[in-house]
């Protein structure tokens, strides 16, 4: 049997590194995907076909674990491609996880349920990166936006419709583990004050969720700005991101903010849509690339091939 697996990005809306506290943090899925096609072949060896090498890590901890569980002996060939580059921070390598275990429980007829598969992808994460709250592994399972608390201990599927975003690319690819190492690391001495910094963050995302329920984008927008100021403070933004924010705000958006682990990939700005292309060329003007993505798009699903 040959099928085709398909996994979204994500986009974090509100709560970075406080979620990998405790916290909470709303995640939305885009529709940039990764895809993986997995066929079982008649010898035992597995072969591994990706264009993203980082990719090719995370499918073979996938396997292992898979096969750790659930002794298969068979022979594969697994093919990655990638609508969107690893370089944006768009969670490939969560997607990809996602998808090769997704593809591996159709193949092998377990009726594995979503949450399983999401227990499965934390594993694989957490095994090769360490540190991570889990939310874009989320993401990718079970798409959507949603109100997620570490590890999965809540995963709340918001009942909302697509947001009026837009994305901005900085041009500099951050090291997520190496940011919230940083942050771990830094908690020794400051304490008090991160702390104080995540409070106020898991505040933040507490009120955007009813803003986002109440499509209340004028104060979902503030609520974005005064995340991103407290994430200028705990210092893991750039010049760049806060020029495009800067730039967004200016050009009449509601609010604009860092998106993932900040020092690079993307910002978001949240517009009404008479202001969306004015608030794209001013990111624009400033260097930032506009990535055409929506979002509250759908989990990971696939396709039969033969
Ligand atoms: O850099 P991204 O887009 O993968 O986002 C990282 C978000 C953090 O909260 C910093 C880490 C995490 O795993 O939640």
């Amino acid at each position: 049997m040959k099928i085709s697996v398909f996994a979204p990005g994500k986009l974090m809306l509100l709560g970075e590194h406080a979620v990998v506290y405790g916290y909470p943090c709303i995640v939305t899925a885009v529709s940039s995907k990764i895809k993986v096609e997995l066929e079982n072949t008649l010898s035992s060896k597995i072969e591994i076909n990706a264009p993203q090498v980082k990719d090719v890590g995370f499918v073979e901890e996938s396997i292992r674990i898979f096969k750790e569980k659930f002794k298969f002996k068979q022979g594969l060939l697994i093919k990655t491609s990638s609508e969107f580059s690893s370089q944006y921070g768009f969670g490939s390598s969560s997607a990809v996880t996602i998808a090769t275990l997704y593809g591996l429980n159709k193949l092998f007829n377990l009726n594995l349920t979503k949450k399983e598969i999401f227990d499965l992808g934390l594993k694989v994460t957490l095994n090769i990166q360490k540190v991570g709250s889990g939310f874009d592994i989320a993401a990718a399972t079970f798409g959507k936006t949603l109100y997620f608390i570490k590890g999965g201990k809540t995963i709340e599927k918001l009942n909302i419709k697509e947001l009026p975003l837009v994305v901005g690319y900085s041009g500099v690819k951050a090291s997520t583990p190496k940011i919230v190492q940083q942050i771990k690391k830094r908690l020794k001495k400051e304490k008090k004050e991160i702390f104080n910094l995540f409070d106020s963050i898991g505040k933040i995302v507490e009120e955007g969720k009813k803003s986002l329920l109440e499509k209340n984008y004028q104060k979902l927008g503030m609520l974005m700005n005064e995340n991103h100021r407290l994430l200028k403070i705990l210092g893991v933004s750039t010049e760049k991101l806060n020029q495009m924010c800067k730039a967004a705000i200016d050009a009449g958006a509601y609010g604009a903010k860092l998106s993932g682990a900040g020092g690079g990939d993307c910002m978001i700005a949240l517009v009404s849509l008479s202001k969306k292309e004015k608030v794209e060329k001013a990111i624009e003007k400033t260097g930032g690339k506009i990535l055409k993505v929506s979002n509250n798009a759908d989990g990971v699903n696939y396709e039969k091939n033969i």
